[in-house]
């Protein structure tokens, strides 16, 4: 077939655009079993806190009509023991990492950065200001203009090398536009869309709520056709802006699809759960839709569904539409 699938996150060059999704996949280690972590493009970590946390109380998943929901409560090792045992790890299998944090302040996000800054290895951050299932709704940096600004001008401040940064959004937002204008602005190399949705599943037998933590963030082929709309509202705002998209992927045509309304790259999340080799079976299928289309090129994919619509038979000047 020989498409050209390498691809640009931000000024780093990929060999091919399928990532996993953050918090689908460890620090990449549960993988390593089912395929060779270092044949996709990177392995996005699940976000990691300054310090360790033991994460909500269970149950913590739900399986919901095309999706599930999650309310991990971002349980995690810590930086210190990531940079210690999980990131030299995935660099020793050739892996690219694409390293996501978090934080409940600017400043600790900023801390987060200099502490990456300190270590070698790390391809990109993943700056995700959108964990719908933290204490305070006031935390979702993501759904205001200043505070995601605030947050991405103190990662870029404190960033001793020129690492891509990448802020994923949430489609929780009446307008997703201004954030991601606002996260560019602040000094955002790209965006990473969509986030989960707040959603909620009430047990009826019980008749209370299924998840420990009440609310959790909906995943799953049920919010792929929002992750569409969002990519597509960005990339008709900011074509320029390289973007990780994600939502319910589950087929190489799936990612055709994010790819058309305007990523270059493609993370896979839910689908990993039951289909742990799924990333590079995508690989595999989306090279398949490219080529049937005679596509030769990722890049010329990109973004192509915004392009005025040929008709059959009629001539490009004028009437096009
Ligand atoms: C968690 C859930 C998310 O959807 C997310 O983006 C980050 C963290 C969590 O609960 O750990």
């Amino acid at each position: 077939m020989g498409v050209d699938l390498r691809t640009r996150l931000a000024h780093v060059e990929l060999p091919n655009p399928i990532l996993t999704a953050s918090g689908c996949a460890g620090s990449g280690r549960e993988l390593a079993q089912f395929f060779d972590v270092s044949k996709i493009g990177a392995i996005v970590t699940k976000s990691v806190m300054l310090a360790p946390r033991a994460g909500r109380p269970t149950p913590r998943m739900a399986e919901t009509p095309g999706g599930m929901l999650n309310s991990i409560g971002l349980q995690g090792p810590g930086i210190d023991a990531f940079l210690q045992r999980d990131l030299p790890w995935l660099l020793s299998r050739g892996a690219r990492a694409v390293v996501s944090i978090a934080a409940g302040t600017a400043r600790d996000y900023a801390e987060l950065a200099a502490r990456l800054s300190d270590a070698s290895g790390v391809t990109a951050v993943e700056v995700n200001i959108s964990c719908p299932n933290v204490e305070d709704r006031g935390q979702v940096f993501a759904c205001d203009p200043a505070a995601a600004s605030a947050v991405v001008e103190g990662v870029r401040g404190s960033l001793r090398y020129d690492v891509p940064v990448f802020v994923k959004l949430s489609p929780d937002v009446t307008d997703i536009v201004a954030i991601a204008g606002a996260c560019v602005d602040a000094g955002a190399d790209g965006l990473s869309m969509i986030n989960t949705l707040l959603g909620m599943a009430i047990d009826t037998q019980t008749m209370r709520p299924v998840l420990a933590g009440v609310t959790g963030g909906l995943s799953g082929p049920a919010i792929r056709p929002i992750a569409v709309r969002c990519i597509w509202q960005v990339h008709e705002a900011y074509p320029e802006v390289p973007i990780i998209g994600m939502g319910g992927v589950r087929t190489g045509r799936d990612a055709f699809e994010l790819i058309l309304a305007g990523a270059s790259m493609v993370s896979v999340g839910t689908t990993i759960f039951h289909d742990p080799s799924a990333c590079v079976r995508i690989l595999r299928e989306l090279e398949e839709e490219l080529a049937s289309r005679g596509i030769e090129r990722l890049g010329d994919a990109i973004g192509v569904a915004h392009e005025p619509r040929r008709m059959p038979g009629r001539r490009l000047s004028g009437n096009v539409q």
